[in-house]
């Protein structure tokens, strides 16, 4: 059973007030799906209407602590700690765009820019992760630990796949190269978020991605740390919440998925296709 903090506390509630929300417009996108405008424009207000909810919530709760949020950006505070939430009201937007059920809020709290608590909430699944700086990771009130699997070839990893617009495919798919001939599979959920909850709940045994952003990942790190996981940048770098890639996994294979990954970029071929001619 965890025992939360005030904090933890108004964390959980504004990610449950959001997830209503996103609740209730997501019934309304497997509508819009099959008008030929799409349902853009509509994710777009989720959005927004979702980080609203959210920041009224946190600073009603919090007057002072600042803000770092996706749409929004960032708010400064007049807090004496230094103390900000880092959210992103909906991620997994291209799933939720699709009607397809995997997306979550996330939120993180930052203090002297270190992360010090985090939640994630699926609100499809109903499931609530969280975790706190010294005081374990959970779902649903229930304590998680990352996998223990010892060796690549028998571990699940994740990855993120950049698209149109984007940089790094080749680079992507020599990572790939190399983690699929060596693993028992790789999986791209759409929701870095969850990724990330997953390796810290070892449903999956490791996760890389390259040009996330900090609110991709914020409540993330601390929730695999906290499970026990170990979080670096690729190449074995302390974690930059604004650095250019993340690679999580627990401590026997961490070292071992950077290796392979350290390697693609290295033998990595100079070619790269945007796909700018479709
Ligand atoms: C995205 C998701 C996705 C990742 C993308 C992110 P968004 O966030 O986390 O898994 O691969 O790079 O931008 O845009 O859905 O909030
Ligand atoms: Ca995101
Ligand atoms: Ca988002």
């Amino acid at each position: 059973m965890s025992i939360k903090s005030a904090n933890m506390t108004v964390m959980t509630k504004a990610a449950r007030k959001a997830a209503r929300h996103l609740k209730r417009d997501f019934g309304e996108v497997e509508n819009l799906q099959v008008s030929r405008k799409g349902p853009a424009d509509f994710v777009t207000n989720a959005d927004l209407k979702a980080e609203k909810v959210i920041h009224d919530e946190l600073s009603h709760a919090r007057p002072g602590y600042g803000f770092l949020m996706e749409e929004g950006g960032e708010i400064k505070g007049s807090d004496p700690a230094g103390r900000r939430w880092i959210i992103d009201p909906l991620d997994g937007t291209t799933n939720f765009m699709h009607g397809l059920p995997h997306f979550a809020v996330s939120i993180a709290l930052e203090e002297k820019g270190e992360i010090i608590a985090g939640v994630i909430y699926d609100p499809i699944k109903e499931e609530m992760f969280t975790a706190e700086k010294g005081a374990g990771a959970f779902l649903n009130d229930r304590r998680i630990r990352v996998s223990s699997r010892p060796s690549l070839e028998e571990s699940l990893f994740a990855t993120g796949v950049p698209f149109m617009g984007r940089p790094g495919h080749d680079l992507q798919l020599a990572e790939q190269r190399r983690i699929m001939a060596r693993s028992t599979g790789i999986r791209r959920w759409g929701t870095a978020s969850l990724d990330l909850a997953y390796v810290a709940a070892a449903r999956l045994d490791g996760f890389w991605e390259r040009n996330l952003s900090p609110w991709d990942i914020a409540a993330g790190v601390i929730m695999v740390k906290e499970a026990g996981g170990i979080v670096t940048e690729i190449g074995g770098r302390a974690l930059r919440l604004d650095g250019d890639s993340i690679v999580v996994a627990n401590s026997k294979l961490h070292h071992q998925i950077n290796k392979q990954l350290y390697e693609a970029k290295r033998s990595k071929p100079n070619s790269e296709d945007s796909g700018s001619d479709s």
